[in-house]
């Protein structure tokens, strides 16, 4: 059985007084969802999203994180600051962090094998372009960006990794991918670990991202190989995201 994830991505949004009353109303609204429940601040916010969440469950996460522990690496953060933050998870490979900022598969895994090193937990994102999916790439890209992974870092580092595939068509468009089109790729992603290993793949959560919001989460969410959601938009908005919370934890 796995435990249902939802994981708010804030992205590059909010001030200190938003984030405030969002934690605020997040702590309460969500606590009786049986879903685990992740937010991802900005960097500059995680201490005082940190303070913010004492006494609550909510699980606090990074957006992206340097491949190496210290140094001349202007403007990185690192493995060890986040540690010191008790970040437990960090988002990898997001596809704005592939577009925008040129991080390539090999990268991406140099990212994974160096968070899980460090005893955090990587959320892996994969996903395909419109164009990709249009021209019948979408699992031939996924799996190049999956495979690359593993075969950097070894299936064994997955037992605590999280995948997300997020088409990149679906993500801050409006556009859900459907039930079935997230169901489809969930199951080809768990087929491509197992593999590697069956019993990482049975365990291995797959959360769906890309226009998850209130009226579509139970939707996606009740598909066998979808565990849960990586929520941007939607999850900068207290009633929106505990809906989805909620969702996730009915299933
Ligand atoms: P939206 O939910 O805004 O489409 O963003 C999805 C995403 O990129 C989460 O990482």
């Amino acid at each position: 059985m796995r435990t249902a994830l939802v994981a708010g991505n804030w992205k590059m949004n909010g001030d200190s007084a938003f984030i405030s009353e969002l934690i605020k109303e997040l702590k309460v609204s969500t606590k009786s969802s049986d879903a685990e429940v992740l937010v991802c601040p900005p960097f500059v916010y995680l201490s005082e999203v940190k303070q913010a969440l004492s006494g609550s469950a909510i699980k606090l996460g990074a957006q992206n994180v340097s491949q190496n522990n210290n140094g001349a690496f202007t403007g990185e953060i690192s493995l060890p600051m986040l540690n010191d933050l008790d970040c437990e998870y960090v988002i990898l490979g997001h596809s704005e962090r592939r577009s925008l900022y040129a991080e390539t598969d090999e990268l991406v895994a140099e990212k994974f094998i160096a968070t899980e090193k460090a005893g955090l937990k990587p959320i892996l994102c994969v996903g395909e372009t419109l164009e990709e999916r249009e021209s019948d790439q979408t699992l031939e890209v996924v799996g190049r960006q999956l495979k690359t992974v593993i075969n950097a870092a070894g299936i064994e580092k997955f037992v605590n990794a999280v995948v997300a595939y997020e088409p990149v068509w679906a993500i801050g468009t409006g556009k859900t991918a459907t039930p079935e089109q997230a169901q489809d790729v969930h199951a080809a992603i768990r087929a491509m670990v197992a593999e590697y290993d069956a019993d990482t793949a049975a365990k291995l959560r797959v959360l769906y991202g890309g226009s998850v919001n209130a009226g579509n989460a139970a939707e996606l969410f009740a598909n066998e190989d979808v565990d849960g959601g990586l929520v941007g938009g939607a999850s900068l908005k207290a009633n929106d995201f505990t809906a989805i919370c909620q969702a996730a934890g009915a299933q």
